[in-house]
């Protein structure tokens, strides 16, 4: 089994829709005994809260249901998890500081993409309506990326 945390500040925007999205991939791919994945926030400011609204919505439109909750990420998660994949540089700051993380264990979630790699996947909390179909865009590009490449590690 290998296990894929993604992580963003508050756990209410770009991680819970990276969550849905691999997991949608996971399930159509028949990839659910193999790979699993879930979500966290390197703050606890959300913590319980379904995802913003606006980011479920934007999700649903093209078919994925976002329905975990926030929570922070806990030390716990550095045995638990064979990825951690963070949203932004600052995201990737704050994890890498904590007691307990493995050399090699952490990415961001755009290192997979081929059209943006190695970028921030941009907050899109304060801004518009637009930043929530961005978001959507980034992920689903990279983690079909990412998908093929943990699924070649386990072939
Ligand atoms: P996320 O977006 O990190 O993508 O979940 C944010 C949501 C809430 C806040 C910051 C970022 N906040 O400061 O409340």
């Amino acid at each position: 089994m290998r296990k894929v945390l993604f992580v963003c500040l508050g756990n209410i925007c770009r991680s819970p829709a990276a969550e849905g999205i691999f997991e949608a991939m996971i399930n159509r791919q028949g990839l659910e005994r193999v790979i699993s994945c879930d979500s966290a926030g390197t703050s606890g400011y959300h913590q319980g809260d379904l995802a913003d609204k606006r980011m479920r919505e934007t999700a649903e439109k093209r078919g994925y249901k976002l329905t975990s909750r926030s929570r922070q990420i806990d030390l716990h998660d550095f045995n638990e998890f064979d990825y951690i994949l963070v949203a932004d540089e600052s995201n990737k700051r704050n994890v890498l500081s904590l007691p307990g993380v493995k050399e090699g264990q952490v990415f961001k979630i755009l290192d997979f993409s081929l059209e943006n790699k190695g970028e921030d996947v941009p907050d899109p909390y304060y801004g518009g309506d637009k930043g929530f179909d961005l978001v959507l865009n980034l992920l689903e590009e990279s983690l079909k990326n990412f998908l093929s490449k943990v699924k070649k590690e386990i072939a």
